[in-house]
């Protein structure tokens, strides 16, 4: 297995070398989280791509192939073509092939090139997104990724390590069906775990504006120019260092028990947290499938423990936490790893498939 993986990030690498796409501006990099349940109701927005299991290159042409080359292209695999009014074809060609080869990459998948059927079925589960693919995200061993320029925060002039965050929620752009004392428990966790790992600290402040992390539930157009898109898609995107916007879908049926929630849409409110503290913090989408910054989240599934990946890369960024040691951490994923079969089959369900989008704001 571990020569597998290092097998596939030496030929990612290659790939990347020559990977024909050219460089985004870096800007303020929103990373987002997405959803799309299995319900029949949601059903409608994936093309139904069963039928392409077994292509390959060899099968040249394929009736509705371009369709899912639109779908690699939402997701930052494929470039828009240029000629033919922008419009994909339905050839399995060179370019495609490389987008199956780095999406397999980045979900994990084995490394074939071909539409085989892991492949499809992980592109028809449900998924949550945004790009993924930009030269400055990928590292080419690790399994976690950065923003592009790796940006992190920095203590503020005059004061010492461990640099102090503060933290606040919006006065109006919260959501009232979870009380606002479960709402802080919930954050409190979220940003101690990654606290206990870096000599970061985080700390709640009444005062929004001038707070480093500013956390609310927006719908729609809520003026960062990426409106969130209503049930399930979008979830929440966060914004890279050091600029602090942290967002939620307002229209999501959040829930921090689900045994007291029953919709089959209902999302981890502290899963997607801890997930994008990772990104505020500055860290990308990382390829290991354990790992909080997965871009991948089951509906009614949480994940909310660091693994070795995600402390792997944050630690890159701040260094450790002096009281941080490995060995807890080695003993909770020995622990884990006996759960995996569930985690594996439940991610057949949701696939959370985490694009880098770069907006220009
Ligand atoms: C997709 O199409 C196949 C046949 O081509 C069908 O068996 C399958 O049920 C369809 N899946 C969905 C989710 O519609
Ligand atoms: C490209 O796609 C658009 C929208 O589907 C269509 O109207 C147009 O005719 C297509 N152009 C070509 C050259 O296929
Ligand atoms: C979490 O709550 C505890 C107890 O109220 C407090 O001491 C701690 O500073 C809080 N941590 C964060 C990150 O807000």
């Amino acid at each position: 297995m571990f020569l597998l993986l290092r097998y596939c990030s030496f030929f990612f690498f290659i790939f990347l070398c020559f990977y024909p796409r050219s460089c985004f501006p870096a800007r303020i990099t929103p990373e987002q989280i997405t959803v799309i349940t299995t319900d029949d109701t949601h059903k409608s927005t994936w093309f139904n791509f069963t039928r392409f299991k077994g292509a390959d290159k060899d099968s040249h042409v394929i009736n509705g192939m371009s369709e899912l080359k639109k779908y690699f292209q939402r997701f930052g695999y494929l470039s828009i073509p240029d000629g033919q009014d922008g419009n994909f074809t339905d050839v399995y060609d060179n370019q495609f092939e490389s987008a199956v080869i780095l999406y397999q990459q980045k979900l994990g998948l084995r490394v074939t090139g071909k539409l085989d059927s892991d492949t499809i079925s992980t592109i028809m589960s449900p998924r949550c997104g945004d790009t993924d693919t930009a030269p400055g995200m990928i590292h080419a061993t690790k399994h976690f990724t950065y923003f592009d320029g790796k940006p992190r925060w920095n203590a503020k002039s005059g004061s010492d390590m461990p640099m102090t965050l503060t933290y606040a929620f919006s006065t109006s752009d919260m959501i009232n069906y979870i009380s606002s004392s479960e709402i802080r428990t919930v954050f409190n966790r979220s940003f101690t775990r990654w606290a206990s790992v870096i000599p970061v600290n985080f700390m709640e402040t009444e005062d929004y504006e001038s707070a480093d992390i500013r956390i609310g539930f927006f719908g729609r157009d809520h003026g960062d120019g990426e409106p969130f898109d209503g049930v399930l898609g979008v979830l929440a995107h966060a914004f890279s260092p050091e600029n602090g916007r942290l967002h939620f879908d307002e229209a999501e049926t959040w829930a921090v028990d689900f045994n007291k929630v029953k919709s089959k849409a209902a999302v981890d409110l502290e899963s997607v947290a801890t997930h994008e503290i990772g990104h505020i913090l500055g860290l990308g989408h990382s390829s290991v499938k354990d790992a909080v910054m997965y871009p991948s989240l089951s509906p009614r599934s949480r994940k909310v423990d660091l693994k070795l990946d995600d402390v792997k890369g944050v630690q890159a960024l701040y260094g450790s936490n002096p009281n941080f040691k490995f060995s807890s951490l080695w003993e909770s994923e020995i622990s884990s790893n006996k759960g995996n079969g569930l985690v594996c089959r439940s991610s057949k369900w949701t696939f959370a498939l985490v694009v880098l989008v770069f907006f220009i704001l």
